[in-house]
């Protein structure tokens, strides 16, 4: 299968047809499946939160996709997130992650891994040399995204996983590929350990299921992620399998209209007069542009700006707009705008907020796949009532 082009892969990986011929996988409801004698079942599952048909057929999908040997799915981007973090760390050890995370990533690795005895150095991670001097010898895992969420930051992850197989504490490698997708991104290949992913985003693309993935080749790795789930048992449920499978079957084409419109939306804003700044990887401008060029295949539909104006015109632009909705989240056909400071990233202190470089007045666009025409428009007219 893996040799197919992904376009085919994302429609048939995981599954093939069963003994009833269904077409696509059936959603199995059945919590426990029977055994013939108390040591044998009669076909491949027991119960459940263990596996179960709808879950292995996304597994696998999943697995293919992100080109690796061993897929597993959760319940949300997080828990699939915790797994990593529970499954690889132990007390004493130490993170290096990036500097620019998802709210909650942050907060996991600050105000719960911390309370068990974890330390963490937030890095810049675009920065090789910065990675190198962070890792020390006992640093378990290095952890970043690329894109970064709200930042768009890209890193250049085979130098990271160079940087990390050079030191001699050889800590896990693993990225957050949510922002890219399996389509634009494989981070694997690249070098990674593990690659984790909010599926809830570009992967069902449809803003209506939550689900998380961890991928990896290393046979390990996977039996302590398959430890860690089953015991504290953040697994997707057979309704939530059926529509990412579904989701992930248009996956890019999906993403090269997410693309291109994120591109004409950038262009956009850049060329406007009331805009201060733009975050997006596919401007020349964009200080890691070349990266990006060189380990994605395009560069995603999430775009960031700053306009040149007070925080109560900001909140008047982003509240104004038609099309776009004021909501969070990310990934799904549907535009949708927010500020992160006070939503996505509430949860971070005005002290991490500045560390970061992430203003009050930053506005995260996900560019979803309506006609550019009334995107463009859309903003154009929001910017025009709401900036004096
Ligand atoms: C980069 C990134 N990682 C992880 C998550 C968490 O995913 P979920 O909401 O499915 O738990 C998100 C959610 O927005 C995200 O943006």
């Amino acid at each position: 299968m893996t040799d197919r082009k992904f376009e085919t892969r994302q429609v048939h990986a995981g599954y093939e047809p069963d003994e009833h011929g269904a077409v696509v996988p059936p959603i199995y409801n059945s919590v426990t499946y029977a055994y013939d004698s108390p040591t044998e079942t009669i076909g491949d599952h027991r119960y459940s939160r263990m596996s179960a048909p709808t879950r292995d057929a996304l597994d696998g999908l999943i697995a293919d996709l992100e080109g690796g040997r061993y897929g597993r799915t959760f319940a949300s981007g997080m828990a699939a997130i915790n797994t990593l973090f529970t499954a690889v760390l132990s007390a004493g050890d130490h993170v290096v992650a990036g500097e620019n995370l998802y709210a909650e990533s942050h907060t996991l690795l600050t105000r719960v891994f911390s309370e068990f005895g974890v330390d963490v150095t937030f890095t810049d991670t675009a920065d090789l040399d910065a990675v190198a001097a962070a890792i020390t010898p006992e640093t378990a895992l290095v952890y970043l995204e690329s894109p970064t969420n709200p930042l768009l930051r890209i890193s250049d992850i085979a130098g990271v996983a160079d940087a990390a197989a050079a030191a001699e504490a050889d800590p896990v490698v693993a990225i957050d590929n949510t922002f890219a997708s399996p389509y634009l991104q494989r981070p694997l290949e690249l070098g990674a350990d593990v690659v984790v992913e909010s599926l809830t985003k570009y992967v069902a693309g449809h803003s209506d299921v939550m689900a998380g993935a961890i991928v990896t080749d290393d046979p390990q790795l996977e039996e302590a992620f398959e430890f860690v789930q089953y015991n504290q048992g953040a697994t997707p449920n057979p309704f939530a399998c059926f529509l990412v499978s579904r989701g992930a079957k248009t996956l890019s084409s999906r993403m090269r209209v997410h693309c291109e419109n994120a591109r004409a939306v950038a262009e956009f804003l850049a060329d406007h007069p009331a805009v201060d700044r733009v975050y997006y990887p596919g401007l020349e401008s964009h200080p890691n542009h070349d990266v990006a060029a060189e380990q994605m295949r395009d560069f995603g539909g999430m775009v960031s700006f700053e306009l040149d104006a007070s925080l109560e015109e900001t909140s008047a632009v982003i509240s104004n707009t038609e099309i776009f909705e004021l909501a969070e989240s990310l990934g799904g056909v549907e535009s949708l705008v927010e500020q992160p400071a006070p939503m996505t990233h509430q949860d971070l202190t005005v002290e991490e907020l500045e560390a970061i470089g992430l203003s009050e007045s930053l506005v995260r666009l996900s560019v979803g796949t309506e006609h550019v025409d009334d995107l463009l428009a859309d903003l154009d007219g929001a910017i025009e009532a709401g900036v004096r």
